[in-house]
């Protein structure tokens, strides 16, 4: 098929909204070849160095052999795990395994496939754990836990600039201020002053906003909840196999256990659609101990048998090959050269923020003047408010992709960052690259980026 058919399906049969916005860019109109590691090969026979890092997906960089070996493994071995009424031992493992990697004990886990169902599946445990006595969860004005209907509306993002039908009983705190939390948890107290919430949701280290809670935080807010037997859920499905420089964002403070804690992503080794959660066993056992209610949760595609060999296959990687150390060295190249970056370009960079190997930057406005002006021109961007910003970063990411050869993205919160996630594969000199061509698209300047942009998307 040529690149203008299949665009030409795309556009006919999954989302002509989708293939507007990305054919703006030069990797919307080229055609991926295959990949490995740290790069992409397109059919022109040109590399690039991906550092999106698939989104939190690719820690293990594309096609690491040894995923490849375990999923071909899988198949020479005609494994046969399609329905149910067998036990499987590759979910097995992945379950003990798993319960062996993480603190005290959250020991009992459950594998769906997409980390939005790994969320509501957190949720329904919590909710179920109070017996449906409580009807009230709590997450913070940034959270980003998925897009279905009930991880939706545990969603603040402005990405989701249409208000879906949800779960109820949401309410908000302000991310990372315990007050706000103890007021948002006290606004459900009932009468005779016992607490409404059943479960407070967070992620510890927001992904697409790159904002970090403190310690302190984290500490007052587990106790909080022990405190009122509120479940708490760590969302750590961009986050978790070393991305941040720990194994799971938390795990970098010791005592610091929530109740549940989810993941995606690399957990999969960038080969295999799975998720999890994994629950204090106390948790779990309040929930779903009889045989009544031992199908009260279930997805068809749970703990699927490739999937769950994938997922071994990667979680031993992660913990081998030390990715959390590695993310830890990608980091401190990707902080310093930042920071570089934001003191030599001031009028270019407005902050930088991150942890481990997943870091970002705020590129400033090129001059309100030129932002009004394409305020005014008729499109889509209208109803956008973070238009102007977006239109900026998507200048960089333009730029580096078309001169530099190299794969970023932008994340979709509030404010719209520049992020770098290289695959925790990748070496310094990775790094060292990625800031070369950063500091160019700097001394080449945003209004001539911007411009250049938007001719080549008009011509595109
Ligand atoms: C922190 C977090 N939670 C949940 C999700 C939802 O995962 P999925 O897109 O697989 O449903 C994401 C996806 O980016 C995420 O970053």
């Amino acid at each position: 098929m040529e690149q203008d058919e299949v665009l030409r399906l795309w556009a006919e049969h999954i989302s002509k909204g989708q293939t507007t916005l990305i054919g703006a860019f030069g990797f919307g109109n080229d055609r991926a070849h295959s990949a490995q590691g740290a790069w992409i090969t397109l059919s022109s026979g040109r590399r690039i160095l991906d550092f999106t890092g698939g989104i939190g997906v690719l820690n293990h960089g594309h096609n690491h052999p040894k995923i490849l070996n375990a999923r071909i493994d899988y198949q020479r071995r005609n494994r046969m795990e399609v329905h149910k009424n067998f036990f499987s031992p590759y979910a097995a493992a992945l379950a003990k395994n798993w319960s062996d990697l993480m603190p005290e004990d959250l020991e009992v886990s459950y594998f769906p496939s997409s980390g939005a169902e790994a969320v509501e599946g957190a949720v329904k445990l919590a909710y179920k754990y109070h017996a449906g006595r409580r009807g009230t969860i709590l997450r913070s004005n940034i959270a980003f836990h998925g897009k279905l209907l009930g991880a939706g509306g545990l969603t603040a993002s402005p990405e989701l600039n249409f208000s879906f039908p949800t779960i109820p009983g949401i309410d908000e705190f302000m991310f990372g201020d315990l007050e706000s939390v103890k007021r948002a948890v006290a606004r459900h107290d009932h009468q005779d002053g016992s607490s409404d919430v059943y479960a407070i949701i967070i992620e510890p280290f927001s992904a697409s906003t790159l904002r970090a809670c403190s310690e302190e935080f984290l500490r007052g807010l587990m106790q909080l909840c022990r405190s009122l037997n509120i479940v708490l859920i760590f969302d750590e499905v961009y986050t978790g196999w070393g991305k941040t420089g720990s194994l799971f964002y938390f795990m970098r403070h010791e005592g610091l256990v929530p109740d549940i804690v989810t993941t995606s992503k690399s957990f999969g080794g960038g080969k295999s659609s799975i998720s999890g959660f994994i629950s204090r066993r106390k948790i779990f056992e309040g929930a779903y101990r009889t045989s009544a209610d031992a199908t009260l949760h279930s997805t068809t595609y749970f703990g699927f048998g490739e999937e769950a060999a994938t997922a071994l296959a990667a979680m031993e990687i992660a913990v081998d090959e030390r990715f959390a150390e590695r993310a830890l060295d990608l980091g401190a190249a990707l902080q310093q050269g930042l920071e570089h970056l934001c003191a030599t370009y001031p009028d270019f960079f407005i902050e930088h923020r991150g942890a481990g190997a997943l870091r970002g930057v705020r590129v400033a406005p090129a001059g309100e003047a030129f932002f009004k002006m394409l305020a005014v021109l008729p499109g889509p961007w209208h109803a956008d408010a973070q238009f102007a910003q977006k239109l900026a970063v998507g200048a960089v990411i333009s730029r580096l992709y078309d001169e530099h050869g190299i794969l970023t993205y932008f994340a979709s919160n509030e404010p719209i960052l520049l992020i770098a996630s290289p695959p925790l594969i990748c070496e310094v000199s990775d790094v060292e690259a990625f800031l070369v061509a950063l500091e160019e698209c700097a001394q080449y300047g945003l209004p001539k980026m911007v411009s250049d942009f938007c001719l080549k998307a008009i011509k595109r």
